[in-house]
């Protein structure tokens, strides 16, 4: 079984790709997103995922609680852009339920911010950009959709450690240990970090 945390509107085809976004509830009520699109609720974009189907590929898994899964159960884990998205003592307990499930020699492949880069890429001349990626990355004014911690190599390696990984390398976009890592990776400008069980 391979894992995808945090997948939002990001299929991987032979994964169970979980998500706590209130589009996979809507996603099963049938004529909902038709009625959401007729009042005018849904973007684009979502009205294009409902109807390709894509948040009813989801299931839901929060990573705040314990994983539904056994101790040593799952091959392979894959999170892009999520540990962002809570905070800290979120981040840490999903990284030791993702130590817990991995079976050994299962692989944990993380993407994020890079927050090394994004300091390095701060322009006085357009301060807004910096302070946009920092608390909200997809630009959304929604408040569940900010972004809480950002992470450099050190202090996301520092985390993995604590979850009880010792293995732990940083990759390079599309490239690395991970079942699918070719097709999974979808932002290449970010950290990419692998931790082996
Ligand atoms: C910035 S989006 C990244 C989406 C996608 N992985 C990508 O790279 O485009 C962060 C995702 O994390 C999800 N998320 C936030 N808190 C979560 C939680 N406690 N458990 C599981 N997913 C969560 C959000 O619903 C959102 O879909």
């Amino acid at each position: 079984m391979k894992l995808h945390l945090g997948a939002f509107e990001q299929i991987h085809p032979g994964w169970v790709n979980t998500d706590i976004t209130p589009h996979l509830y809507i996603a099963r009520v049938p004529g909902l997103p038709r009625l959401l699109e007729a009042a005018g609720l849904l973007n684009e974009r979502q009205i294009r995922c409902y109807r390709d189907g894509v948040y009813r590929q989801l299931n839901r898994l929060d990573v705040s609680r314990r994983f539904p899964f056994r101790d040593g159960s799952v091959q392979a884990i894959h999170g892009s852009h999520m540990l962002a998205s809570v905070p800290r003592d979120v981040a840490q307990n999903c990284l030791n339920e993702c130590f817990r499930v991995l079976q050994p020699g299962g692989v944990l492949r993380i993407s994020i911010v890079d927050l090394d880069q994004a300091v390095a890429d701060y322009n006085p001349e357009s301060p807004d950009a910096f302070v946009d990626l920092m608390f909200c990355l997809d630009a959304s004014k929604k408040a569940k959709n900010r972004n809480w911690w950002h992470y450099n190599e050190r202090s996301l390696a520092d985390r993995l450690r604590i979850a009880g990984f010792q293995v732990i390398e940083r990759r390079e976009y599309r490239k690395g240990r991970c079942p699918d890592v070719e097709i999974i990776d979808s932002r290449p400008n970010s950290l990419f970090v692998e931790a082996m069980k």
